[in-house]
């Protein structure tokens, strides 16, 4: 099966026009965006590597399924379809539409969180750490130790540590442990897997303690792909197959739909329990729209029940990881530090060891990110100690082990030549690696600031002189 090249199960029916830009203006358009690479406008960037959520290309079958919405406010046909499509491949019995993840985060966080409850999860994920802080939650990081070392080649850094949760419910009693929050492939960690044998268990050691677990199925199906690749019992079987086994140990799930599902916009909350659903129904409306639409438009909810049958497609899978490991193989061949082992959803450049002359407090991936669009307009994303945010208590910078610079890979978007493009264009900014210059704040936004913030260079006025 992996002896020969995978290539894309597709071909390209339109393309959609890239600017390329010089330099100069680079320099110009990083410094108007505050060195931030989210306050870019998307008409200077060449190659966009910020983000996989909602960037995917949808196929013809979407394109067509988006004639088929039915916009009734009430009862849209499409939202039958997106019902059976995620009773088919979750198993979950309830199904309700939001516009986003954040959105599925709000309802199922306000929901299930008492203030002054604990919140374990196998690492942050921001908006959905933000949404269990402000209902009144703590999270508290129950991931493996090998999931914050980047340098680590540990095969399933998705694991939840069962001693740390384990340790967890015994200090602070279940009745404070609002539920497990259960990521998989978990985004964070660098796009890393969890094994079914620790989701089994983890879900296990939850149930005998009558604890709830949550999954945030966002990038499942990439999980399953990896569980049929690494863990031994599951090389046969189905990413279908994989994903329901996955999904039958938890109660329910969030779902940012705009990742593995294939589409601009849509995500929603699913759940087993009938109470539950009942009350989150109640609740969407307040906050997202009717039960049966979640803010989104019937042609949306049709679009995400095809990519939901599209995303399990093993050819999809295969190219998709394929590509992401072909970039992340090329950085490796140059020695450039990235995380181990390869993600699914992008490259993860680790800048403290990049660029060890800038200090934490300087945040080198910030720097790195804005360095990196100077250089060619390949924009990525800083994940480190701007998106991790200050102490609840102290108000302190959280400087998290990891301090990563995200090259996010859309998925069916760019070919393998813009994988080249970007790879050299890293690695000759690591060759002049001594160039880059830390960052300080201008302006810090109080919610989720990593979208936001501002810089300036600490020194003189560029932030890569290379
Ligand atoms: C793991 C994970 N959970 C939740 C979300 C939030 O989803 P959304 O951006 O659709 O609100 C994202 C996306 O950014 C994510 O990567």
């Amino acid at each position: 099966m992996h002896n020969r090249s995978w290539a894309e199960p597709f071909k390209i029916k339109m393309v959609e026009h890239l600017r390329m830009t010089t330099r100069a203006e680079r320099e110009r358009a990083i410094a108007e965006a505050g060195f931030n690479t989210f306050l870019l406008r998307s008409e200077d960037v060449y190659i966009d590597l910020l983000t996989d959520s909602g960037t995917s290309a949808m196929s013809d079958r979407q394109w067509a399924g988006l004639m088929l919405g039915d916009e009734a406010y009430a009862g849209s046909a499409n939202f039958y379809h997106l019902e059976a499509a995620v009773r088919q491949y979750y198993g979950y019995k309830h199904v309700i539409p939001t516009h986003q993840g954040r959105g599925a985060e709000h309802i199922l966080s306000r929901l299930c969180i008492s203030p002054g409850q604990y919140v374990p999860g196998n690492m942050y994920f921001t908006t959905t750490k933000h949404h269990q802080e402000l209902a009144g939650g703590k999270f508290v990081d129950v991931v493996v130790d090998q999931a914050h070392d980047p340098d680590s080649n540990f095969p399933f850094k998705g694991n939840v540590d069962l001693d740390k949760l384990g340790r967890l419910v015994e200090e602070v009693g279940t009745s404070k442990i609002a539920y497990l929050c259960l990521a998989t492939n978990v985004n964070m960690a660098g796009g890393q897997p969890c094994s079914l044998a620790n989701i089994r268990d983890a879900c296990a050691l939850c149930r005998r303690h009558g604890i709830r677990v949550f999954h945030d199925a966002t990038r499942a199906v990439e999980n399953a792909y990896f569980i049929k690749l690494r863990e031994p019992g599951y090389a046969h079987k189905s990413l279908a197959e994989i994903l329901r086994e996955i999904c039958s140990h938890t109660d329910g799930c969030t779902m940012s739909a705009k990742k593995d599902c294939l589409v601009n916009i849509g995500g929603w909350l699913a759940v087993n329990d009938d109470e539950l659903a009942d009350a989150a129904r109640n609740l969407v409306v307040v906050y997202e729209g009717l039960h049966t639409y979640g803010g989104l438009a019937g042609r949306d909810m049709e679009a995400m029940a095809i990519g939901i049958r599209e995303s399990v497609e093993f050819d999809h899978m295969r190219a998709r990881i394929g590509q992401v490991e072909y970039l992340g193989r090329r950085l490796m061949e140059a020695e450039v530090p990235i995380v181990r082992p390869i993600g699914g959803h992008g490259v993860f450049l680790n800048a403290r060891k990049f660029l060890p002359q800038i200090p934490r407090e300087q945040f080198p991936a910030q720097s790195l990110s804005a360095a990196l669009y100077v250089d060619s307009g390949v924009r990525a994303m800083e994940r480190g100690a701007v998106s991790a945010g200050r102490d609840l208590i102290t108000g302190n910078n959280t400087f998290p082990a990891l301090e990563l610079v995200r090259l996010t890979i859309p998925r069916r978007v760019y070919t393998q030549a813009h994988m080249d493009v970007t790879a050299e264009s890293v690695i000759s900014v690591y060759e002049n690696r001594d160039k880059v210059v830390g960052l300080e704040f201008t302006y810090e936004p109080k919610h989720l600031r990593f979208f936001q913030s501002r810089f300036r260079p600490v020194t003189g006025e560029r932030v890569f002189t290379a």
